[in-house]
């Protein structure tokens, strides 16, 4: 038993998106800390140990220096999850929660076994006494749960104690390491005061005191599922108005400025696009959604549905107005695809409006040329369950090759190449008449106009407005 409770040995179950650079930003600001990440995916853990640091699972700017400095010194990565287990003073829980597919709450609730074979896992090989961190996002009394497994070992061991705490991350992929690195806060729920203790001294290596918020387990589950809830709402918010700016010859660019300026309101997340993607927004607020439901809050859950059926609409209504204005038909038409990740500087698809816009074109027999800088021809075949060999679409390896030969530019995704493209170049290479999509209202709408491109931005309708 560890009596004197120092939090020598931290160990993570789960490399992924979340596990891999929270624990690299601990190690990196806690050089006295062991940090071992644990996982059962053997691919993954290999290229997290790869020589080649360009071959690490996540594309993340600043994380590869970060794991360059501290791998085999105080991070470690590896698949020996009982080993790790049974020596760590601490265990980060950062397994994946998605949506249920099948079974009570398909469709809506969160598919909590990879965190429920975690607990027992911790509750089999943890020796001694150990904090248990809840850093996935969970439902609200999920930490009741995740205790009654580790009792049930307690009644087994007399050497087992348990703690566990809600910790759950904040950070947005493209900007993680910033975002670990420079919190706007750090939320750490939990009773025992003693071990909400050693988790603050942790943060305190790099995070200031009044940065730290405490609250009791359930306070901190619920308050990640609403600032997701909330950041999602706002974009709902602002997409929904899209429509609106290009029927009356209102632009989205100048009402999201003008609603911006005012510091209540405040200026982040009002971006037109579209869609929210990610595999986090629609997720948590389904989840929300559903635990609404079950408290028999009808209204409020019937509130925050509306927030993901905005976005649902947002990427069909895209996909419906592309068709119309390539007159009605796109079969055997080519379309140039720029961007598949569901935002820029990450190598994530998960949820990417892409995805359903990509499949709807090729379901109408288009064929699509996709390129993005970072995301690989093998994950956009999983996602559209289509192979190359079929030859409905092809990969790109850049926007010139993308655009050769095709009708029209779809920008999904607002990587800064996209935002500085060469327009005379592009116009030679495409034919006539060549159509831009500005899904994310970010390209030079004038020089594309006067190299002969017919234009579509979000929220705007070009010749209404003058
Ligand atoms: P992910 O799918 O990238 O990674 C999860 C990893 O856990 C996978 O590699 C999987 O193999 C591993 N795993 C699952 N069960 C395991 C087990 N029993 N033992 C060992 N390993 C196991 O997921 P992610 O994006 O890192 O998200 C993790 C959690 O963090 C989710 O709850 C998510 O909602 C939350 N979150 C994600 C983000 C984000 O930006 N992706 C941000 C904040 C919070
Ligand atoms: C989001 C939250 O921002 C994080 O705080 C949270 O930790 C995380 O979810 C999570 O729990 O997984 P993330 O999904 O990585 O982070 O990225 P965001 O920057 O939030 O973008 C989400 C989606 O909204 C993207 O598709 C993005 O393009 C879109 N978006 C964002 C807009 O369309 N407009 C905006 O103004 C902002």
């Amino acid at each position: 038993m560890k009596l004197d409770r120092e939090i020598k040995k931290i160990c993570c179950i789960g490399a992924g998106y979340v596990g891999g650079p929270s624990m690299a930003v601990i190690a990196h600001k806690c050089p006295e800390i062991i940090v071992n990440v644990v996982d059962i995916n053997e691919e993954r853990i290999a290229s997290w140990n790869d020589p080649d640091i360009k071959a690490l699972p996540i594309y993340e700017p600043g994380l590869a220096e970060i794991i360059a400095e501290c791998r085999g010194k105080n991070l470690y990565f590896s698949t020996e999850i009982k080993k790790q287990i049974s020596q760590a003073d601490m265990i980060f829980i950062s397994v994946n929660t998605p949506t249920k597919t099948r079974g009570i709450g398909a469709g809506k609730a969160s598919d909590l076994k990879w965190v429920e074979a975690s607990a027992r896992q911790i509750s089999e090989y943890a020796s001694g006494f150990t904090i248990v961190v809840e850093k996935s996002t969970l439902p609200v009394r999920t930490a009741q749960t995740i205790k009654q497994i580790l009792q049930s070992s307690n009644k087994q061991s007399k050497n087992k104690k348990f703690s566990v705490l809600s910790n759950p991350e904040f950070l947005a992929e493209g900007t993680a390491i910033n975002d670990l690195n420079y919190p706007d806060r750090v939320l750490i729920g939990g009773e025992d005061q003693e071990s909400i203790k050693k988790l603050i001294d942790i943060y305190l290596h790099w995070v200031p005191r009044k940065k730290i918020i405490t609250t009791n387990l359930w306070s901190s589950e619920l308050s990640k599922l609403l600032s997701n809830a909330f950041l999602a709402q706002r974009i709902s918010s602002i997409n929904s108005v899209t429509a609106l700016c290009e029927t009356t010859g209102a632009d989205i660019k100048e009402v999201a400025e003008a609603i911006k300026s005012d510091h209540r309101i405040g200026k982040d997340f009002l971006d037109p696009g579209p869609g929210f993607g990610g595999s986090c927004f629609k997720k948590d607020i389904l989840n929300l959604v559903y635990i609404c439901d079950h408290y028999g809050l009808k209204q409020v859950s019937s509130y925050w549905e509306k927030v993901v059926d905005i976005n649902n609409w947002q990427s069909e209504r895209i996909l419906n107005v592309i068709i119309e204005k390539l007159f009605g038909t796109v079969s055997d038409k080519t379309i140039s695809i720029l961007g598949f990740a569901f935002k820029a500087n990450t190598n994530d698809t998960r949820e990417s409006p892409a995805i359903k816009i990509c499949r709807g074109l090729l379901e109408e027999g288009c064929k699509l040329k996709i390129y993005d800088p970072k995301v690989s021809s093998q994950q956009i075949e999983k996602e559209l369950c289509m192979p190359l060999t079929e030859k409905k679409w092809s990969f790109a390896n850049s926007i010139i090759d993308s655009v050769k030969g095709s009708d029209a530019i779809v920008v999904i995704t607002e990587w800064q190449e996209f935002k500085d493209m060469d327009w005379e170049s592009l116009s030679k290479k495409m034919r006539s008449p060549s159509w831009l999509f500005d899904t994310r209202s970010i390209c030079d709408i004038e020089e594309a106009k006067n190299h002969g491109f017919n234009i579509w931005r979000i929220g705007a309708d070009l010749n209404l407005m003058n």
